[in-house]
């Protein structure tokens, strides 16, 4: 693996003397979302949400027993923010609605609370003052309270009121938002926090769960999208889909034909699950016949996989106008045992042994890697499966567990990701039309609480008033979106 990685490394290097100029109509992006920012979680009439309540009452869960409820309070620093965002010189700022700030009881009713939606307002509108396109995310992850007894996503009920809140939201803002994005990561939602976010008891459903969820979400965002298509995009002539987090999977030996199939089969259950139904037609074949088969070995009498049905197969596909990515992650797969069959997970559903190679370049933090190829890998990948779609990364960023301005890791980490970008496009021929840096600033990173800071802006949280100051990666970003070239 090490040898691979620095031949790889030498060769990106040495290969490239004059780096390769984006294409003008390329856009540059940085992103951020609502309960990572916002704080004011429980003023101005915001109801609760599935994180507010998770990081109150089982704070174990949280490495650091924080919480977002002020987090970089930019429900009141949202100028100055903007500021932050204009002096980047982007072309758009990527956020999140939080759905429980417009409806704080969750239910789409007419009790729908005013204060959220000047909040929203007035972000788009200076944003638009300044030349820089708003790209709205509906759903990162703050599932509203109510839902969380019913099951969150494993609740077909979700949907419908998801696509409600999603009308909504195309009502209000649509005039002046042209690109949305339904639904932020569907396989964190549904396989790392299993639909809602709580401790996994040893009850808890898995391997059952994870695919409720997935197929409540790919409906739910299937609705959305015809409910744009319809109604909206006629007038407001707009752009929406989803934006999938992709894990690049390594086979452990490259010549081996069993880890090969693993590493496409890992593939197919960490991004096929939701992307195919959408981008293709129905769930991958291999994931339909992997969990048949080992349902039928537990003696389920049908597979844990709900089916589409036909109706429900032609109204999901095709339901996108472009694709979007988040990156951060490579795995490495190996052959394993099979285990036992009396334990049902989607883990053992996708088989093999899976680790990372602990002589990858590191960041700051021990689950985030440096690995640029891996990018460059999953666009064509992408490219490859499921018909040159046009490609949106809407996150990639670097991890940094300490308090620094002189950022000269992330600098690098950006300046090696933008390469694999600019290649993929140039050499490759893969449509991707936008990078998104994640994050415009340090912020509450979910289940690491502050331990995880992706800022290209450092926010100071012991000082009451979360002040801003940019890290050396700032200047590196800004030649980025003025030159359109990595130097
Ligand atoms: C999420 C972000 C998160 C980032 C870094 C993505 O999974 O969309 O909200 O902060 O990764 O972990």
């Amino acid at each position: 693996m090490m040898s691979k990685w620095i031949i790889a490394s030498f060769y990106q290097l040495f290969s490239q003397a004059e780096p390769y100029k984006f294409p003008d109509h390329f856009k540059f992006g940085v992103a951020t979302s609502a309960y990572q920012i916002e704080g004011a979680w429980n003023v101005d009439g915001k109801g609760f949400h599935i994180w507010d309540m998770a990081t109150h009452n089982q704070s174990h869960l949280i490495l650091d027993g924080s919480n977002a409820d002020i987090t970089c309070n930019s429900y009141y620093k949202w100028e100055e923010d903007i500021d932050l965002i204009k002096n980047l010189g982007v072309d758009f700022y990527r956020f999140s609605i939080s759905w429980a700030r417009i409806f704080p009881d969750g239910y789409v009713t007419n009790k729908i609370n005013q204060a959220g939606i000047d909040y929203y307002n007035k972000i788009i509108n200076t944003l638009l003052e300044h030349n820089i396109e708003p790209v709205v995310t509906l759903y990162h992850w703050d599932l509203p309270q109510i839902f969380s007894p019913l099951g969150a996503w494993t609740n077909p009920a979700v949907i419908e009121h998801f696509a409600s809140y999603a009308r909504k939201m195309f009502q209000l803002f649509g005039d002046r938002v042209k690109m949305w994005i339904t639904i932020n990561e569907p396989r964190l939602v549904c396989q790392v926090f299993k639909g809602s976010i709580g401790d996994i008891t040893p009850d808890f459903p898995l391997g059952i769960a994870e695919y409720l969820c997935a197929h409540n979400i790919v409906k739910a965002h299937a609705e959305a999208y015809h409910i744009y298509d319809k109604e909206f995009r006629h007038i407001q002539k707009g752009k929406i889909s989803i934006t999938v987090d992709m894990t690049w999977w390594l086979p452990e030996n490259a010549s081996s034909k069993e880890d090969v199939r693993l590493a496409e089969q890992n593939m197919q259950f960490d991004i096929g699950l939701y992307v195919n139904p959408i981008l293709n037609y129905d769930y991958p074949k291999v994931v339909i016949d992997r969990v048949a088969e080992r349902s039928r070995l537990e003696g389920f009498p049908e597979s844990r996989l709900p089916k589409f049905s036909y109706q429900e197969k032609n109204r999901i596909s095709g339901t996108y106008d472009f694709l979007g990515i988040n990156h951060y992650f490579t795995m490495i797969v190996k052959a394993s045992q099979e285990p036992p069959v009396s334990k049902s997970d989607i883990d053992i559903d996708s088989q093999g042994e899976k680790f990372r190679d602990p002589n990858w370049e590191p960041t700051g933090l021990e689950i985030f890697k440096v690995l640029p190829e891996s990018l460059r890998n999953v666009l064509k990948w992408v490219k490859k499966t499921y018909h040159d779609p046009e490609i949106y990364i809407t996150e990639n960023g670097y991890a940094d567990n300490r308090e620094i301005i002189d950022d000269d890791e992330r600098i690098n980490y950006f300046r090696k990701y933008l390469n694999a970008t600019v290649n993929a496009i140039i050499e490759d021929k893969v449509n991707v039309v936008a990078y998104t840096a994640w994050s415009l600033m340090d912020n509450f990173e979910w289940i690491l609480g502050y331990e995880a800071k992706f800022g290209l802006y450092h926010v100071n949280f012991t000082d009451p008033n979360r002040s801003r100051t940019p890290k050396k990666s700032v200047e590196f970003f800004k030649r980025v979106t003025k030159t359109r070239t990595i130097n």
